[in-house]
């Protein structure tokens, strides 16, 4: 293999470019040609690819976003949008190619290795920390540290004012931003899309707070969950609580911004490398990850298919720790 070519896709996530970095000049070390598509899956298909060089991924390791760009791409799904994206692959001699992106993103690589057999490697980049065969994911520590400095800056209005706020933070399918920020930020519930919390359960636990004199109370919501918004959630909560004063706010899009935290720019750096030697020594069809602290490479299929359940400890710890 001498000529290999990486890109993002799907929602970015702080780390991005750290992995980017790393994949180019790993690639570069190994000596590889190595390519950007910018756009993602779309850029394939325009044929946005441009040559990358070890001062192309200069003063990036430290920010949030991708330089490659992202994008969502509908034209990928089509046989059509798939067999351009492979031409201009083919155009530039690109023999494998490096996917940075989350659950999309792979569904994406799987099918054009199933079909074109092209040398395809995922990096795990996703806030939402939700793929099997990789116990963290790029993003996704930093996402959690932004919302909990969130969370504790609506805490100390939340205690003044002895207010109830809900905080919805993201995950469409996914409890991990919510219970690690939860349980950092001290949330008296964290309602997931993995377990089942009632309006009922939601009312319970505020008025337990009161007898158990606590002035504030924070909920936090993750935007899955099948009780609805935190908005929703929180009107449907007023109506039995007339006699408290509740708060909502969305966390959002700041979760996906920002600079990555030491944590995330060393899996990304980590996964970059792993992810260039993996193509150079035959691993294709598969996600680089880190399992227990080591490297390994997991069947997209697989990462794809099978959910990664939440960590019940935790679950428990903050059911425990919220009394
Ligand atoms: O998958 C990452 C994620 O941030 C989810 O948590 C969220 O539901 C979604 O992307 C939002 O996507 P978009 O930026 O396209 O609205």
């Amino acid at each position: 293999m001498k000529k290999i070519a990486v890109f993002t896709s799907g929602g970015d996530s702080p780390g991005m470019n750290a992995c980017i970095r790393s994949v180019v000049r790993s690639a570069i070390y190994l000596d590889l040609d190595v390519y950007g598509i910018k756009y993602g899956y779309d850029g394939m298909i325009r044929g946005e690819i441009t040559k990358m060089e070890s001062h192309s991924v200069s003063n990036i390791v430290q920010t949030g976003g991708t330089i490659l760009k992202s994008a969502r791409s509908e034209e990928f799904r089509t046989k059509e949008g798939r067999k351009k994206a492979y031409e201009n692959l083919k155009k530039h001699g690109i023999e494998g190619i490096i996917a940075i992106g989350g659950d999309g993103t792979f569904t994406g690589a799987n099918l054009f290795y199933d079909e074109y057999g092209i040398p395809v490697i995922g990096a795990p980049g996703t806030i939402d920390n939700d793929l099997y065969g990789s116990d963290y994911t790029i993003g996704f520590d930093t996402a959690v540290n932004t919302a909990l400095d969130a969370i504790d800056k609506i805490r100390d209005t939340a205690a003044s004012h002895d207010r109830v706020f809900f905080v919805e933070v993201m995950g469409r399918h996914s409890g991990y931003i919510a219970i690690q920020s939860g349980i950092g930020g001290g949330a008296e519930m964290v309602m997931v899309p993995e377990t089942s919390t009632t309006i009922d359960d939601v009312i319970s636990k505020l008025r337990e707070g009161r007898d158990n004199k606590k002035g504030s109370s924070i909920i936090v919501v993750a935007e899955g969950d099948a009780q609805g918004s935190a908005h929703e959630i929180a009107e449907r909560v007023k109506i039995h609580t007339p006699n408290m004063d509740i708060k909502v706010t969305n966390l959002g899009h700041i979760q996906r911004g920002g600079g990555p935290t030491a944590f995330d720019r060393i899996l990304a750096s980590r996964l970059g490398l792993a992810a260039v030697e993996g193509l150079m020594n035959g691993q294709k069809g598969v996600m680089v990850g880190v399992i227990d602290n080591k490297i390994t490479y997991t069947n997209l299929k697989l990462a794809i298919s099978k959910s990664k359940p939440l960590n019940q400890e935790l679950v428990r710890l903050t059911k425990i720790l919220s009394i």
